[in-house]
């Protein structure tokens, strides 16, 4: 399988990637957890990339394309792979394409998650993480008087910085105008599949394994 999950911040790609890689054994490519983790080890390319992820915008793409490179020169993740998170640029689609092509094989499934907005900044908003196991949850499904804590390992639960209101608005702002416009360049291609974003988490995992 070579997938690509697309969809808004919030749309729940990181959640439900993380039940497909683990169903069918799919290394979870996230640009997002690759850039977060180098900033947090305070790498050049985290400190290159700090300042647009605070602000809401895209990394470069030469940096994403050379993140890439990295992660599918690794051996174990050329095939399969289920991307989450990239592409996210037209430019990133067609450089990953093109490098794609030359290791013989191409995108086989691009799945759509769609979710409407004011549900995306609510998800957003409520978005806790485990400091311990790296967990993602909502602060709606914890219980009272046990909001700071992982409901699966009990570690202390955090928020991240682009969170945040003002920052959830320009990521939303900036995916509309540059990452949604992938849905066309990959309808064209006949391998889009849009799936309905809404409801509970086992629902829209049962939606993408249809597709699957
Ligand atoms: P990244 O980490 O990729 O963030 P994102 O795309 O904004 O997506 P999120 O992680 O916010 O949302 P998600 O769809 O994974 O939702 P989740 O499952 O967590 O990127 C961060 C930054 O890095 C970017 O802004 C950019 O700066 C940079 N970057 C990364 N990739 C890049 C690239 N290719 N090019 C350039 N720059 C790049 O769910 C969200 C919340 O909702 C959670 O609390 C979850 O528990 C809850 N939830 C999930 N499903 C449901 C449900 N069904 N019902 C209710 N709640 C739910």
């Amino acid at each position: 399988m070579r997938i690509v999950l697309l969809g808004a911040p919030g749309a729940g790609k990181g959640t439900q990637a993380k039940k497909i890689s683990a169903k069918f054994g799919i290394p979870h490519i996230s640009t997002g957890d690759i850039l977060r983790n180098e900033l947090k080890n305070s790498t050049g390319l985290g400190n290159k990339a700090s300042e647009y992820m605070q602000a809401g915008k895209l990394v470069p793409d030469e940096l994403i394309i050379e993140i890439i490179k990295h992660r599918l020169a690794e051996g174990n993740t050329g095939n399969p792979f289920l991307m989450d998170g990239f592409p996210r640029t037209l430019n990133q689609a067609i450089m990953f394409d093109n490098m794609l092509a030359s290791m013989g094989i191409s995108v086989e499934k691009v799945i759509n998650i769609f979710v409407d907005k004011a549900e995306l900044v609510k998800r957003l908003m409520g978005r806790r993480i485990c400091h311990s196991c790296a967990g993602v949850c909502h602060i709606d499904l914890l219980q009272k008087g046990s909001e700071n804590r992982c409901p699966i390992c009990g570690g202390e639960l955090y928020t991240r910085k682009d969170d945040a209101i003002k920052v959830i608005k320009e990521r939303l702002r900036v995916y509309e105008n540059q990452t949604k416009p992938l849905t066309d360049y990959y309808a064209k291609k006949g391998i889009l599949y849009n799936i309905d974003g809404s409801g509970t988490e086992n629902e829209i995992t049962e939606r993408l394994l249809q597709v699957l």
